[in-house]
Formats: C-alpha cells, sequence, structure tokens
C-alpha cells in the first residue's frame, strides 16, 4: 500500500518522465531535421561541385582552343608577312615599269624634238638657206638634249639593273663552302674606294674559322648594300663614323652582326625599309631596291632571316642569321645555266 508521500513522488517522476518524453522526441525531431538539411547541404555542395568541374573542363577545353588558334595566328602572320615580301617582287615588277616609264617617256620625248630640229637643219642645208644663228641653235639644242638623252637613259639602265639583280642574279651566283670573316674581308677591302675620302671607321671581328657552304655572291651583295647605305644614309651628316661586323654563331647557324653609330631609322620608317622602292633619298639617285634586295637573297637564296633595331641618333643594327649548309633548291642549277 502505498502512502500519500509515495503517491505525489510517484506523480512526479510520471511528469518528469512525460517531461524527458517529450524532450527527447523533440531533439529527435531536431536531428532529423538536421539531418535532412545536412543532406540538402552535402548533395547541394556536390552539385555545385560537378558544376564547377564541369565549367573548369569547359575553361581548360577553351584556353587549350584558344593557345592553338593563337600558335595557328602567328605561323598565319609569319606566312603572310612572307607572302606579302613575295607578292613584293610582282609589285616591284610593276614598280620598275612605273619607274621607268619617266625616263623612258622624257628620252623619247628629247629624241623627237631632236630629230625635229635635225631635219629643220637638214632643210636648211638642202635648200642652202643655213644662217650661222640657226646652226648656233641646233647645237645648242642638240648638246642640251643628248645631255638630258644621255642621264635619262643613264638612269632608265640603272633601274634595268636594279631589276636584274633582285630576279636573275639571285640566281646565278656561285654555290661554294668559304669561311664567312675572311670573305667578308674582300668584300670591304673591294669597299675601300667609298671610305678614302672619309674618316669612318670599319671594324671586322669574329670567329676567323667558321665556314659557310652558300652563296658567297650573295653574301657580297648584302654586305655592299648594308655599307652603301651607311655610308649614304647613316653618315649623311657624321663625319666619324663606325660600322662594326661581327661573325659568330648562335643555335647552329651563322649570326652575322651588322652594326652603324649613325642617324638611325625612325619608328614609323622601320616596318617599310625592306619594301621595294622605300627611299627617303629619292632626291640623291636613290632607287629604295638595296634592303629589299638585302632581304630577298638573305631569306630566299641564302634561306637565312634578317632583323633590324634602330635608335635615332644611337644608330642601326641588323642581325643576320644564316645556316651553315645550304642545299641548292630544286631547279637551281638549271637556272643558273638559263641566266648565265
Ligand atoms: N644604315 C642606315 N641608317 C639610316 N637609314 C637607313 C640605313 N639603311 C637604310 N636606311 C633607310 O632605309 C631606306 C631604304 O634603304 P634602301 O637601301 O632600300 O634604299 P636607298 O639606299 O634609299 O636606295 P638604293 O639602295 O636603292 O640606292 C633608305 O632610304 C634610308 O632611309
Ligand atoms: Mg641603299
Amino acid at each position: 500500500m502505498l502512502s500519500g508521500q509515495d503517491t505525489i513522488s510517484l506523480q512526479q517522476l510520471e511528469k518528469e518522465n512525460r517531461i524527458l518524453k517529450k524532450k527527447l522526441e523533440r531533439s529527435q525531431a531536431d536531428q532529423s531535421k538536421l539531418e535532412a538539411t545536412n543532406y540538402n547541404k552535402e548533395s547541394l555542395l556536390k552539385n555545385v561541385i560537378g558544376e564547377l568541374q564541369v565549367s573548369q573542363a569547359i575553361l581548360e577545353k577553351k584556353s587549350s582552343d584558344l593557345k592553338q588558334a593563337f600558335e595557328e595566328l602567328t605561323l598565319m602572320r609569319d606566312k603572310l608577312v612572307e607572302a606579302e615580301k613575295m607578292s613584293a617582287l610582282a609589285t616591284l615588277v610593276a614598280g620598275v615599269a612605273h619607274e621607268i616609264n619617266t625616263p623612258v617617256g622624257t628620252s623619247i620625248t628629247l629624241a623627237s624634238t631632236l630629230a625635229d630640229e635635225t631635219a629643220t637643219l637638214s632643210m636648211a642645208v638642202a635648200q642652202g638657206q643655213l644662217k650661222r644663228s640657226t646652226l648656233t641653235d641646233y647645237v645648242e639644242i642638240a648638246t642640251e638634249s643628248t645631255a638630258l638623252l644621255m642621264a635619262n637613259l643613264d638612269r632608265a639602265g640603272e633601274l634595268i639593273q636594279s631589276f636584274k639583280q633582285v630576279a636573275v642574279d639571285q640566281a646565278i651566283l656561285e654555290h661554294r663552302t668559304f669561311r664567312v670573316k675572311e670573305y667578308l674581308e674582300e668584300v670591304l677591302a673591294s669597299l675601300g674606294p667609298h671610305f678614302k675620302k672619309t674618316l669612318h671607321t670599319l671594324v671586322l671581328k669574329g670567329d676567323e674559322s667558321l665556314s659557310i657552304n652558300s652563296y658567297p655572291g650573295a653574301l657580297a651583295q648584302i654586305a655592299t648594300n648594308l655599307v652603301t647605305n651607311s655610308l649614304t644614309h647613316a653618315f649623311e651628316s657624321k663625319p666619324l663614323g663606325t660600322i662594326c661586323i661581327d661573325v659568330s654563331t648562335q643555335n647552329g647557324k651563322i649570326l652575322i652582326q651588322y652594326s652603324d653609330d649613325g642617324c638611325g631609322i625612325p619608328p614609323e620608317n622601320l616596318g617599310k625599309i625592306f619594301d621595294p622602292f622605300f627611299t627617303t633619298a629619292r632626291h640623291r639617285g636613290g632607287t629604295g631596291l638595296g634592303l629589299h634586295i638585302v632581304y630577298n637573297l638573305i631569306t630566299q637564296k641564302l634561306q637565312g632571316s634578317i632583323e633590324v633595331r634602330s635608335t635615332i641618333d644611337k644608330g642601326t643594327h641588323f642581325e643576320i642569321l644564316l645556316p651553315l649548309s645550304h642545299l641548292p633548291l630544286f631547279g637551281e642549277s638549271s637556272r643558273e645555266l638559263k641566266c648565265s
């Protein structure tokens, strides 16, 4: 039999038990809610990670596509530059025709004036009416016309000669093994007369033993054109200039570094100097073919490359890279026969 005190304690215990049960139920509900939220968050995170991985893969593909596109573009740009220089020959032909037109046209006019004057004189002689003054006038006109004729025909001849150098001479040059520095020494010696009346200095440095199997004639032409340019352009208003040529090797190729400490080339002209007919010296008889010939000889005949750097009032620097050995291109020997 329970006492009244015991009944109260039991009731108290049952109450506490109910409270605890409820608490337990609530915390179980909270836990399952938490678990559900966690599950949601986890799956969300998994989704996000999955999406990120897909985006990363897409980005990687895009960046590799871009890299490839960039490489293709670089290649295409180089090819375009080459094609542009190749088509320069076509421009050259058109340009030569245009340039020759002036001296030839003037010569035709002069020749026909001379023919008219001569006919008038002959008639006067035939009719026995030749006056002293007519003869004096004729001599004057004939002297003047022939001098102008000579000058114009000379100019036309020069243009044809330059054109021939670009288009044909490149093919008739001899191919052999020679020491680069020694050969350049000979070429520079032949340019001695150009230095005679100047105070300029020419320095040739480098490895004596370096040999190349190539076209010495082309190298001679290149050196001549570069030196002529330094004398006429770089040192135009500089009495004491220095030209330095250094022969060495780089990555198994012959490296010829040519520099002068002259007036330099303005940046806006630097990209044009290898173009046919680009000259800043037309008034002094420049044709603008010198460096075009150099470029064509190096890139086509010698299968090398040329780069230029220049700073105003500091000078100009050309870097020429040539393969040690040059295999004649297919059909080259037959072209040599045809042109010689
Ligand atoms: N060493 C140099 N220093 C300064 N300018 C130069 C030098 N070399 C070339 N140039 C510039 O480049 C231009 C083109 O040179 P390029 O040799 O093709 O023609 P050119 O010398 O004017 O005429 P050409 O050689 O046909 O008689 C020159 O007119 C000149 O402006
Ligand atoms: Mg020149």
